[in-house]
């Protein structure tokens, strides 16, 4: 996936706008671990959701295989998105009325795939949570649902996983716990990974670093 001269900006009143992303640039290659690290407020959530079109920028493009995602409709990019991305939360964003299955099984659905509730099965039981399947998020640890996550996340096969903070919420062990399953899973399908992380542990198991700072992108 390729970002090129990715600006928002947002009207702030009589003030001056506020210039949240400065023209970012920025090419992942297939099967890549990139990691984007920089300070609270640096604009890293923001990118990220522009790469996976949750929101639209004031200028600039991505490109995701191939296709200009803001060229697309509301529509066309959702299914795009639904097709060749899987993001992962800050804060997992389950559905709090639906069981983890259901929740796991809820982006294949939307996805018209028929086997949906034995993928999602098996999905669960590669994050260690084949024991949990009919539990609502509120009865599961934030390890637990941070693993439901993931498995929701990764069970369309998507090509790349945008993930926010996907350990910011764990203790140390459960966090370790959670990269090891992601760079495994990485291992067995090929999935590029984009990690907004303030984790150094996590950072440095990715290929490249990349810095925020101010809404652009520093070496
Ligand atoms: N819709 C919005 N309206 C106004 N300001 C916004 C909006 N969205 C984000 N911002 C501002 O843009 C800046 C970047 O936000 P962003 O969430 O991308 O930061 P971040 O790097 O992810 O920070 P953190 O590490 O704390 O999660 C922040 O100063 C934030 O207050
Ligand atoms: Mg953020």
């Amino acid at each position: 996936m390729c970002a090129e001269n990715l600006r928002k900006v947002i009207p702030n009143g009589d003030e001056a706008p506020l210039v949240i992303l400065d023209g970012v640039d920025l090419t992942v290659f297939a099967g890549e671990a990139v990691a984007i690290v920089g300070a609270s407020g640096s604009g890293k959530s923001t990118l990220l959701g522009l790469l996976a079109g949750l929101d639209v920028p004031s200028e600039g493009t991505v490109l995701l295989q191939g296709s200009p995602l803001f060229s697309l409709d509301e529509d066309e990019r959702a299914a795009l998105r639904g097709r060749l991305i899987g993001f992962v939360f800050q804060n997992f964003q389950l559905l709090p009325t639906l069981t983890a299955l259901e929740n796991v099984m809820l982006p294949l659905e939307l996805g018209g795939v028929d086997d949906a509730g034995q993928r999602s099965r098996e999905w669960l039981d590669r994050v260690g949570l084949s024991h949990r399947v009919h539990h609502y998020p509120r009865t599961l640890s934030g390890g637990e649902q941070q693993r439901v996550a993931l498995a929701r996340a990764f069970v369309t096969s998507p090509k790349v996983i945008l993930a926010d903070e996907p350990t910011g919420n764990l203790d140390t062990a459960t966090g370790e716990a959670v990269i090891e399953l992601m760079f495994s899973l990485r291992e067995r399908e090929g999935t590029t990974l984009v990690l907004v992380t303030h984790d150094a542990s996590l950072a440095r198991r990715c290929d490249r670093i990349l810095k925020m700072h101010a809404g652009r992108l520093v070496q």
